[in-house]
């Protein structure tokens, strides 16, 4: 099947689909965000999809399938990779194939997406070479470095270079080879403004940015001086997504069983792994996102946060720790003193101290007890009431009951106050999550049962019978396709007009469409639906089996069911018709 985009063609031939979700397994891909445990002949854990304190996300290894019994999330790996990364069909395809390693062949005649991406990511590998040879050709490039404590081999590693002074020279370099202006503006090696294009890097250190495929995904330049602004990141590009990669990932990756140190700048991580810590990681000139809590969450189970030693370093490391503890990583925070940052650490007091540093790190209760205790004055009374209060609300929202123990006396001890008289507080916090969370599960529940608010299927709550009825013969049609044919073999077939909500009537049609293209697997309607609706179709599927869906009384039941039901809302209308007819003349008559 061809898989078609807004514009142009995209190619991902059928067989090659077929190859990317064989070879990654659903257990596989999803315990990179789930810890899964296996209960009989499926894996649970909890949902990433709503939040919940027991397991009831379900993986089918069977049948690679996933489903949650609490908010229906459910699909095959493809829908949950376009629902956990956000990606659309294509995209989340080219992800997979990626993590197992299979090419996808590009279409050369069209500049959609992905061919523009592939030329981007040359383009800067060549950027990047002549950055290198720029460099050592730079005394002053070369001396900046040095005077940053930077070794040739680290320098080597890390691939670093010079923009040149002007700027100009990558361009007038990369036209040699045959790249385009607009190419090289695609890349945002050039930028452009009313007065023509320019050059994005003047007189910068550059560092190229590579991702876990070892591509050049983009780069940042620091400046020399103290010239503002310090550095200059690529900006978003196809081939370029800030929030979405890590720096040194490329080779931290490999030396994180233990954990992930995350740090803020570029120097940092290189002074780190020119120490031999080699599983420093930075962000990429904006604070953390979801995704990349993710993106570390499938390399370790621990990261250590070594932000900078300033207000703004702090602050960013407690949004941090939350963000990674969602994603469910155990957070250590770094204490570093007497130095701004970890590179200025390590050139201070060496490796090993800073060694010793990481396995002091604290854990992230221990350092918001530090913050609040420096935040409030705790020998006021009311300064010990506001940071007691706050300590508590924290500990309120911790679910393990040991944890809050522990931390219960440990703030009990910081502000000279009885574990009691804090317990009492905690507990209020405890009970307003609970009944908040279980409020919310009831009402989803609810709802859910009312198809009120069904965004996916909103005609669901008008014709709750028919609805059913047209899942249940959905269901079995996807577990079952010879059933299909059946459908339109039999006397009268069944129609698409027969489907009382269009939702349904519109999976109808598209499953018909898929069979008589050959093919039975479900997913590729992929390319049609969104992943919102891709869960619903999954669910229908999933819903049907383990029942007695083979059995040909429960298929023509349902058919039957649906087209009297179709028959009834026919004759609903017409009584409603004739009722307005009837006031209509009776009106007249008044007249
Ligand atoms: N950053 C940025 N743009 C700036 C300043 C900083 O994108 N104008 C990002 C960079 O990724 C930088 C990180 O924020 O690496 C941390 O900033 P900072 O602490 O100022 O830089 P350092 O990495 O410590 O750099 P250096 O030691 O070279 O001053
Ligand atoms: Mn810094």
């Amino acid at each position: 099947m061809i898989i078609r985009k807004e514009g142009g063609l995209k190619l991902i031939p059928d067989n090659i689909i077929e190859e990317i979700k064989a070879k990654n397994d659903i257990a596989d891909v999803i315990s990179a965000y789930v810890t899964l445990k296996r209960s009989g002949s499926h894996m649970q854990g909890l949902c990433p999809f709503h939040s919940e304190k027991t397991p009831s996300f379900t993986v089918f290894t069977g049948t690679q399938s996933f489903y949650c019994f609490g908010c229906a999330a459910a699909g095959d790996v493809v829908t949950f990779v376009r629902r956990i990364e956000n990606l659309d069909y294509p995209e989340a395809l080219r992800f997979l194939a990626a993590r197992c390693g299979v090419k996808i062949p590009e279409d050369n005649e069209n500049g959609n997406y992905g061919i523009r991406k592939s030329r981007i990511l040359e383009l800067n590998r060549e950027a990047a070479r002549f950055f290198r040879t720029l460099l050592l050709s730079s005394d002053e490039a070369k001396a900046y470095l040095i005077k940053r404590g930077l070794r040739r081999e680290t320098v080597n590693r890390f691939g670093l270079g010079y923009s040149g002074k002007r700027g100009y020279e990558v361009a007038d370099h990369l036209k040699k080879l045959g790249y385009t202006e607009e190419e090289m503006h695609g890349a945002m090696l050039l930028g452009k403004s009313d007065r023509g294009m320019f050059p994005y890097f003047r007189n910068r250190v550059m560092f190229p940015i590579i991702d876990t495929a070892g591509q050049v995904i983009g780069f940042g330049g620091r400046v020399m001086d103290n010239s503002n602004p310090k550095y200059l990141n690529t900006p978003e590009t196809p081939a370029f997504n800030k929030g979405r990669n890590l720096f040194a990932l490329n080779f931290a990756r490999t030396e994180c069983q233990k954990e992930l140190i995350l740090c803020e700048g570029y120097m940092d991580v290189i002074s780190m792994h020119a120490a031999g810590f080699r599983n420093a990681v930075a962000t990429l000139g904006t604070s953390l996102t979801q995704e990349q809590a993710r993106l570390m969450k499938r390399y370790t189970e621990k990261v250590v946060i070594a932000y900078d030693n300033d207000g703004a370093g702090r602050a960013a490391a407690d949004r941090a720790s939350r963000l990674l503890g969602d994603a469910g990583l155990e957070v250590r925070i770094l204490r570093i003193k007497d130095a701004k940052d970890p590179d200025e650490y390590i050139k201070t007091f060496g490796q090993d101290a800073f060694r010793r540093l990481l396995s002091e790190s604290e854990t992230k209760f221990d350092f918001m007890l530090r913050n609040v205790l420096t935040k409030y004055d705790i020998n006021t009374d009311s300064g010990k009431i506001r940071a007691a209060s706050e300590l508590c609300e924290q500990i309120g929202g911790i679910y393990s009951a040991v944890e809050r123990e522990l931390y219960t006396e440990k703030t009990a001890a910081a502000l000279g106050l009885s574990k009691e008289s804090l317990e009492s507080e905690i507990k209020k916090q405890v009970r307003k999550r609970n009944t908040a969370e279980s409020g919310n599960f009831e009402k989803r529940l609810r709802n859910k049962a009312l198809g009120i608010g069904d965004r996916i299927n909103p005609e669901h709550a008008a014709n709750p019978r028919a609805a059913a009825a047209e899942e249940a013969l959905l269901g079995i049609m996807m577990l079952h396709p010879e059933r299909l044919s059946q459908t339109l073999g039999s006397d009268p077939p069944l129609k698409d007009e027969d489907f009382i909500t269009t939702f349904n009537r519109r999976v109808f049609t598209a499953l018909k469409k898929l069979y008589s293209e050959g093919t039975t697997d479900v997913g590729a309607l992929g390319a049609e639906f969104s992943c919102e609706e891709m869960s619903r179709i999954y669910e229908m599927q999933l819903k049907r089996e383990g029942l007695d869906s083979a059995s040909d009384e429960v298929f023509y039941d349902n058919i039957t069911a649906l087209r009297s039901l179709h028959a009834e809302e026919e004759k609903d209308i017409e009584k409603l018709i004739s009722a307005k007819l009837a006031g209509q003349s009776a009106k007249k008559e008044k007249e």
